[in-house]
Formats: C-alpha cells, structure tokens, sequence
C-alpha cells in the first residue's frame, strides 16, 4: 500500500499542442521536456492533459456542443486518443510509468456533468506506482447521447472523489492574469467578483470555456472540498518540477486568500 499524498497534474492543450491550427498538431520537444519534468515526481501523480488542437477544431467543426453527432464523436475521440498515445509514449521514455486512461472508457455524463466515473483501476494504479494520464474527450451523456467533457472538469471531480492533497493546471499563460497582465495571485470568493471581468474564454479554438472555464470548476472544488488549487505557466522550462517539488506558482484558487 502506498500511503503518499496524491497530486493531479492538468497539463494545457494549449501547451503540449498548436492551437492556432484545425487539425491535430503536437509540440513534441514540449511533451518531451514536460515528461522529464515530470519524471522527478515523488507523490502519487494523477495527470489529465487538454485536447488542444486535437479536440477542440474538431467538436467545433461537427457543433459536439451544440447537438448530439455519432460521427463527429468518433472522430474527435479517435483524435484526442492521439494526443494521449504521444503522451504516454514520451512519459515512457522518460521513466514514467505512464498508462492512457480513456474517459470515454471509464465515464458516464448527464447534460455535461460527470455522473458515474469507474475509479478502481486507477486507485490501484496509483497505489503500485502506475500513473494514469487521462484527458479531454467526447464521452457517452445519459442525457445528450455524447457530451464533450473538459479536462479542466475531470481534474475537480478527480481531486474530491480521490482526496488529492495538491491541484495544479499548467496552461499558456502565467496564471489568471489581470488587464496589464499580471498574475493575479489569488482568486477566491471574496475577490471574484472584483476579478471576473478580467478572466475570459480562450483566445484560440476551445469549446470548454477557456480560462474561466478552469477558475469556475476550481473555485466550485474549493468550496466544496477545501482544495487549493494553482493555474500556472507549464510552458516555462522547469515550472512544473518546481511545482510537483511543492512550489506554489502562479494563481491560487482557493476558499480563502492564500498568503503564499
Ligand atoms: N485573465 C486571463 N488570464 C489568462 N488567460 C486568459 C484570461 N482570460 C482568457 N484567457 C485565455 O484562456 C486561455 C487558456 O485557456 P485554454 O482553454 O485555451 O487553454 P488550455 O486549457 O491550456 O487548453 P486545452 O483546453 O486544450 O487543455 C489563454 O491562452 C487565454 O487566451
Ligand atoms: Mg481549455
């Protein structure tokens, strides 16, 4: 049994990917410097990674969001499956007992919301020191037929249904930034209101709402469960290994302020 603390890790589509581009374009040297980074990790680790070009042009093109499409599902499944294989095939490389975990596989939605997710495999991988790499994907909706489902809303219920102690969301930017394009160093219920304005959807193609997409989901997590989570730069060289080493970088979304 592995008692060490669990940490999930939401790597960016917008960093592991080109998102300028329509079709599935992957920024290998990126993936390849994230696995080392991430080959030094010492807790138990949970990655979720974004679609990135690999799913979002393609949700789009056949309107996933919009309306209920077998085709364009496969498609973007088959696609955003991809991006997995070349993550895992990096983690790999480096050292990392990395192993592709499906949503579509393991996760049942209703109107968008996660309703039922299988949790049991990955609890064992965990605990004999597999780490599961999930991400963004089209999964089967009780309701819609198919939904498209958000890495940035697998890693919340993640973290709750798994008790992980440390949340951090590697995108492009350095944080949630403000209108000169500082960091703004904590987002919680008090100053929300104060912030909003400053957070938006993505500005390239992102059918899952963009920044504040992620602070909704992870502001939503610290009430409910009291979890601190940190939106940060995982396109800087090292920023990762500073944050699974315990550095606390960019945004903290939290339920109260965080001191830092
Ligand atoms: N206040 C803000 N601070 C930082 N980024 C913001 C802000 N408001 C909007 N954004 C946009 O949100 C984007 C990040 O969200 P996006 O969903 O594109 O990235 P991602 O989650 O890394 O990609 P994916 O969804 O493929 O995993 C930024 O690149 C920027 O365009
Ligand atoms: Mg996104």
């Amino acid at each position: 049994m592995n008692n060490k603390s669990i940490t999930i890790l939401k790597i960016g589509g917008s960093v592991i990917t080109d998102k300028s581009t329509d079709e599935g374009s992957a920024r290998m040297e990126d993936i390849m410097r994230i696995s080392g980074e991430i080959a030094g990790a010492d807790s138990r680790l949970v990655i979720v990674h974004g679609a990135g070009s690999f799913g979002h042009p393609q949700a789009k093109r056949y309107g996933l969001t919009a309306k209920f499409d077998p085709l364009g599902s496969i498609v973007t499944h088959v696609s955003v499956k991809e991006l997995n294989r070349m993550v895992t095939d990096a983690l790999n490389s480096a050292g990392v007992k990395a192993v592709g975990v499906h949503p579509m596989n393991c996760i049942v939605c209703d109107n968008g919301r996660i309703k039922e997710m299988f949790l049991d495999h990955i609890r064992i991988m965990l605990d004999n020191g597999f780490v599961p790499v999930l991400h963004g994907d089209v999964v089967m909706d009780a309701s819609l037929g198919t939904c498209v489902l958000s890495g940035d809303r697998i890693v919340p219920y993640l973290a709750a249904a798994l008790g992980a102690e440390r949340i951090g969301i590697g995108s492009a930017e350095n944080g949630v930034l403000d209108d000169s394009g500082n960091t703004i160093k904590s987002i919680n219920p008090s100053n929300f209101k104060e912030v909003r304005h400053f957070i938006g959807g993505s500005a390239k193609t992102d059918v899952t709402g963009g920044m504040l997409g992620k602070v909704l989901e992870l502001l939503e997590l610290s009430e409910t469960s009291g979890i601190t989570s940190y939106i940060f730069n995982a396109g800087n060289e090292g920023n990762i290994a500073g944050f699974l080493k315990g550095k606390n970088i960019g945004t903290a979304i939290s339920k109260a302020e965080d001191k830092g």
